[in-house]
């Protein structure tokens, strides 16, 4: 494969970084728009030539080196048998699971409810560009156990889901299992269905105080990592919020590291161990200011791409539905024409 970003995963030197944005598939391109006017989000995901035609528009309509599974991290959630509905304003899940005392008692992993995502994968690979890595992905545990347990939470801080884990810390430690469990078969699955890179989604890492985060959550990630780091397949880790347990992370979990918009991308270099790469992590709210901020912004990271080339551009977060589609293709076109190594010359 002929790929820039397959590139700088496998530890390649390249002339500039590779580009692709968290969140690219579905919300913001309008073809994306046009098609949820006649088919519900539910629908999209389940129906693999749709799956197939969203996950690669962003790279047909933005530009994009790389493109990323259209699903979500609520399938896992799904295939436990949790209760959960795809509304117009997101997910609503109907029995929350931290109202249990028992609830790994409750849930029932089924493998099979993940199939059709495999049907999408291989008509993804069978559509693409063949020089058009696919990204396959999953949730971490923390965040997955968030929704399990709790549902949406309006704030993004999920009181009842971190009072559970203080209350049963041994129910705890059995969902985590539980959830590790059928996420490493699901990761493997995309893999021996054709995904070329993977990201875990940790949304919420910055949820717990660094320690618990540390004991509890972090091996769990590790594990994931590691099984998917057999198979020769590039990891990305993006752990929103973590801060000075960047630290912690180890060139077993994974190979790079997707940095939030809060981290100085600088400061998250010196952290961070110098055999994982880094990636990110323009806020996606940049968008809504002039093109002049946004260039200054990417002008900015032209030294650092030089002193550190094991860097991919992504953002801090996922782009905004409401983001101006035009100052994303800009961003996408200046990356690519920009001469990158003028500093070296
Ligand atoms: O482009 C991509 O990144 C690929 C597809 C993708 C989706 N969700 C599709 C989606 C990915 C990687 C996700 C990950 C995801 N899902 C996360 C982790 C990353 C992050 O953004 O923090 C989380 C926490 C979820 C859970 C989720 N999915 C919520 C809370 C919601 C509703 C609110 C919202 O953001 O829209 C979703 C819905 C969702 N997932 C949509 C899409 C395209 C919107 C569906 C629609 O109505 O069209």
């Amino acid at each position: 494969m002929n790929s820039i970003l397959m590139d700088v995963l496998r530890g390649k030197t390249t002339s500039r970084p590779p580009v692709w944005m968290m969140r690219q598939a579905g919300r913001v391109l309008p073809r994306y728009r046009a098609l949820r006017e006649s088919h519900t989000f539910h629908e999209l995901m389940h129906d693999p030539d749709l799956c197939a035609q969203v996950t690669l528009m962003p790279v047909e309509d933005l530009g994009v080196d790389a493109a990323i599974l259209f699903s979500d991290i609520l399938v896992i959630p799904v295939a436990m048998g949790a209760s959960l509905e795809w509304s117009d304003h997101g997910p609503v899940f109907t029995n929350p699971l931290a109202q249990y005392d028992a609830p790994s008692k409750l849930i029932h992993p089924d493998p099979s409810r993940l199939e059709y995502i495999y049907h999408a994968i291989d008509r993804i690979i069978a559509q693409r560009n063949p020089d058009t890595p696919l990204i396959g992905f999953c949730g971490a545990p923390l965040t997955v156990l968030c929704y399990l347990l709790q549902g949406v939470s309006s704030k993004h801080d999920f009181p009842q889901a971190v009072k559970f884990f203080y209350s049963h810390p041994q129910e705890t430690r059995r969902l985590i299992d539980q959830v590790v469990e059928l996420t490493i078969e699901y990761a493997l699955q995309q893999v021996a269905h054709g995904v070329n890179a993977f990201q875990i989604f940790e949304s919420h890492a910055g949820l717990l105080p660094e320690e618990m985060y540390r004991e509890l959550f972090l091996p769990a990630v590790a594990r994931i990592g590691k099984a998917l780091k057999e198979k020769n397949v590039p990891v990305i880790f993006f752990p929103k919020g973590i801060g000075y347990n960047l630290k912690y992370i180890t060139p077993d979990m994974c190979d790079f590291i997707s940095v939030d918009w809060q981290t100085d991308i600088v400061e998250a270099r010196r952290q961070t161990d110098p055999n994982i790469g880094l990636q990110g992590n323009m806020d996606p709210r940049i968008f809504y200011a002039p093109k002049e901020v946004i260039r200054a912004k990417l002008e900015s990271y032209i030294p650092f791409f030089a002193a550190h080339p094991n860097w991919i551009f992504n953002l801090g977060h996922g782009v905004l539905a409401d983001t101006p589609v035009e100052q994303l293709k800009w961003t996408v076109e200046w990356i690519k024409n920009t001469n990158w190594n003028h500093d070296k010359i």
